[in-house]
């Protein structure tokens, strides 16, 4: 009820504390529920300035709750995906800012480079990483041998693995000789080791793995070591 910037209009700042839904919010205006400053307001269309102004409902002074954090790394190769490792060997976390209590969602290998996301949203990371949502995630692999035509629709269809058959793949490749191939595999399972234990159950052994895709993000704009935040736009998207 102060001037100042950015004002916001009192039932949406009461459900961006939590409170209620909007329109719940509305109608514990009408209902005389709320207090701006001291003074109990009935009528639609007051506006607040959340750095300043006091707003209390049931006698409880509202915060806008903190919304989650989402980064996008790039994780270099030689690199742990935990928050610290007893080797002390380096973690995603020195590539980040620390005080951001954030957390990687899945993993990547030590030698693994690429898209790793960090959060403070445990329930998002629990969904990312549950079987359930099969998540696609795109792999850029280079292996040592030929990928055969055979090999490559035996990727594309289920590889057997030592804890059952993976799931149906998208296979593109980019090249093969004798000598090495290159391509990238999409899978939506997340078993461990899971690319290569399929390449290698095929002899091909793999010497170069990045993660370029999870779901709709990628690695645009990024280079090994940095990182960058998610629009709103984005968090909503994957939030969905
Ligand atoms: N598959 C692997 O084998 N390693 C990774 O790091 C990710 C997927």
């Amino acid at each position: 009820m102060k001037e100042g910037l950015p004002l916001e209009r009192l039932q949406k700042y009461i459900a961006r504390c939590g409170l209620a839904s909007r329109r719940r919010a509305e109608e514990m205006i009408k209902e005389g529920k709320v207090a701006v400053n001291g003074r109990v307001v009935t009528e639609m269309g007051v506006t607040v300035d959340p750095a300043k102004d006091k707003v209390v409902v049931g006698g409880k002074r509202l915060t806008p709750k903190k919304s989650p954090t989402y980064l996008l790394l790039y994780k270099p190769a030689g690199v742990v995906t935990t928050c610290d490792d007893p080797r002390r060997r380096k973690t995603v976390m020195d590539y980040i800012p620390r005080d951001e209590r954030l957390f990687p969602v899945g993993r990547l290998d030590y030698q693994t480079e690429g898209l790793v996301l960090m959060t403070d949203d445990g329930e998002l990371a629990n969904k990312l990483t549950h079987p359930r949502y099969r998540m696609p995630k795109t792999y850029l692999v280079e292996t040592a041998g030929l990928l055969s035509g055979e090999k490559a629709a035996i990727l594309r269809k289920g590889v057997r693995l030592e804890d059952g058959v993976t799931a149906p793949a998208k296979l593109e490749i980019e090249y093969y000789s004798k000598e090495a191939s290159r391509f990238s595999l999409t899978i939506t399972e997340g078993r461990n080791h899971q690319v290569r234990r399929m390449c290698d159950a095929l002899g091909l052994p793999v010497t170069y793995l990045c993660r370029t895709k999870m779901g709709f993000l990628d690695l645009k704009g990024l280079v090994p070591g940095s990182y960058r935040r998610l629009s709103a736009g984005e968090a909503r998207r994957l939030r969905s």
